[in-house]
């Protein structure tokens, strides 16, 4: 199946809105802790758990999906493409460390390597929707986007 590109920015965007909603979620948690409430931070490392785990689902979609499309779409394509790249990298390296540290051992260090993570990705995603995602980049008319073209 051949997606169009305004197909892909509503999947993607969907996918965002969904990573958004879980992440409000954890700052409730988070701010639950901060306020002392132990049920919190049970619920945080498996609310985190299940965020990263979609997270790393989401971006191997942006590689299969959006990826494939944004080589063509502009002069900026293959910048985009390397931006994404060495994001996804740092961002899966990132998972892996947040998944090996101890909620219980470290508990201080957790929640702010976890609030770290939650407003990172935040940004990530606003970046993301303006540089690639943005009705003007992602048009299914793809002639008249041609930097060179009439
Ligand atoms: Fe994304």
């Amino acid at each position: 199946m051949v997606l169009k590109p305004s197909e892909i920015r509503t999947i993607i965007l969907e996918e965002h809105g969904e990573l958004r909603r879980r992440l409000a979620g954890i700052e409730a948690l988070l701010e639950g802790l901060s306020r002392g409430d132990s049920a919190a931070r049970r619920e945080l490392r498996t609310s985190f758990d299940t965020l990263c785990h979609l997270f790393i689902t989401h971006i191997a979609h942006e590689e299969a999906i959006l990826r494939p499309i944004l080589a063509d779409i502009d002069n900026w394509g293959p910048i985009r493409i390397e931006l994404m790249d060495r994001e996804h990298v740092e961002q899966r390296q990132r998972v892996a460390e947040l998944a090996a540290l101890s909620a219980e051992t470290n508990p201080g260090a957790y929640v702010r390597s976890v609030r770290e993570f939650v407003t990172d990705l935040r940004a990530d995603m606003d970046g993301e929707e303006r540089e690639c995602l943005s009705p003007d980049v992602l048009r299914d008319d793809t002639t008249s986007i041609d930097a060179f073209g009439g």
